[in-house]
């Protein structure tokens, strides 16, 4: 009998408002000294007083360390995990984008077993437990606050890197939507579709139950490819976005459309930090190193040709997708409603602002064939999508989309 697996956050709290509720959450954790983890637009946005509030009428020590930073390097996280040892801190919580929230699962591994951001990098690497570990999102998108991956770019090798350990999953993952009040359209609309993309890929993947017979004798896996209960989570999660994504792009202060974001990117957390992410991930890690662009526009601008890519391993997955986002698909052919489900995530990106080509974000074409090269070398992404691919084939889907 197959079987799947499922991990999420020690414990989930939800809600518009819900960021007052901290202190008394983080009591129960036994927290009494922590080191907030985040960025300096984040304090001027006014964000950090409305955590360190609650935290301090708890009674609890609170630092800040504001050096946080987009699409954030290994020594970022290094910095961040000696400045917790320097304020003797035991606890570290995440304010931010999934930027800061990786720094922070960084330097709580750090905290817990020494070393540097380095060792924790790659699968099942943290040996055990790490300290006590709050997420607080701030954007509507990675899923990092449930998830069980640590990304960050090593500069020297001009490529992003992921640390995978269930022992990342935060103990307390506080989703207020009301935090995300305040991120500019860019912010929301790239960390949006980022959400749609591992919704998608979640939803896409090879079925659990034949994933296995990919691995080869000794290889394990941080995902299980598609199940059950992640397709629950991802369809609901793309249904969401379909319904809210241009709205919160559109009108920052709609407090409905906040909401309905700040959930699509919890469960969509949630499906792939189990079923996983897949191709459009792989191909955006060296293309976002090199480009310094936002990991979300890299994988908004890429979703669609990986997915036609993918089509015919996962046709009716594709034209329910295209259902929930709320294209018409009745009476067409199978390939028609795929086709038309696709144009609709294309639509979607484009409406809110994302590159449609690479050239649009200074690719040349003698880029394609290093990117490719780089994004074949993840093994973990290339086995889980449906269709497993050559290096060819990444160089054509880069070409498509160049
Ligand atoms: N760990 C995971 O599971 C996972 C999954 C997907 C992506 N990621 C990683 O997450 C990072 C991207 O995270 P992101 O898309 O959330 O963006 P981000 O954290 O990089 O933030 C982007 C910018 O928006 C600002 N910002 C964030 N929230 C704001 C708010 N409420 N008001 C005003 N400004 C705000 C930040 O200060 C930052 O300058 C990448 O490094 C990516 O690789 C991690
Ligand atoms: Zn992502």
């Amino acid at each position: 009998m197959p079987f799947f697996n499922f991990d999420t956050a020690g414990h989930l709290l939800f809600g518009s408002g819900a960021v007052a509720r901290l202190g008394e959450h983080a009591r129960l954790l036994e927290i009494e000294k922590i080191l907030v983890v985040t960025d300096p637009v984040l304090r001027q946005a006014g964000l950090v007083d409305r955590v360190t509030g609650p935290l301090q009428e708890a009674g609890i020590r609170a630092e800040v360390y504001d050096g946080g930073e987009p699409e954030p390097s290994l020594e970022v996280a290094n910095a961040a995990a000696k400045a917790a040892r320097s304020a003797g801190m035991q606890a570290v919580l995440g304010l931010g984008g999934g930027s800061n929230l990786d720094v922070a699962k960084a330097a709580a591994a750090i905290l817990a077993h020494g070393g540097s951001a380095l060792d924790y990098m790659g699968v099942n690497t943290v040996p055990g437990p790490v300290c006590p570990l709050i997420a607080i999102p701030t954007t509507a998108g990675t899923g990092s606050e449930v998830s069980q991956a640590v990304i960050l770019t090593d500069e020297q090798a001009g490529i992003k890197l992921a640390g995978q350990s269930d022992h990342f999953r935060p103990a307390l993952a506080l989703v207020d939507p009301e935090l995300t009040m305040t991120c500019p359209s860019k912010v929301t609309a790239d960390s949006g579709i980022d959400a749609l993309t591992h919704a998608i890929e979640a939803y896409t993947n090879v079925d659990y139950r034949e994933f296995p017979a990919r691995l080869k004798k000794g290889e394990s896996s941080p995902f299980d490819g598609n199940h059950p209960l992640g397709d629950a989570l991802a369809e609901k999660a793309v249904e969401l976005i379909g319904e809210n994504l241009r709205r919160a792009v559109r009108e920052p202060e709609n407090l409905q459309a906040r909401e309905g974001m700040a959930l699509a990117a919890t469960l969509a957390g949630m499906a792939f930090s189990t079923c996983g992410v897949a191709v459009v991930h792989a191909l955006e890690y060296p293309i976002g190193a090199a480009m310094h662009i936002s990991h979300g526009e890299g994988n908004g601008q890429l979703l669609p040709f990986v997915m036609r890519y993918n089509l015919p391993y996962c046709r009716e997955r594709v034209v329910r997708i295209g259902q929930l986002l709320g294209a018409e698909v009745t009476g067409l052919s199978a390939e028609q409603a795929a086709e038309k489900s696709i144009e609709e995530v294309s639509k979607l990106s484009r409406d809110i602002g994302i590159p449609q080509r690479l050239r649009e974000f200074g690719v040349t074409e003698d880029m394609l064939e290093g990117f490719s090269r780089k994004s074949y070398t993840i093994k973990r992404l290339m086995r889980i999508n449906p269709r497993v691919p050559t290096r060819q084939d990444l160089l054509e889907i880069l070409q498509d989309a160049f």
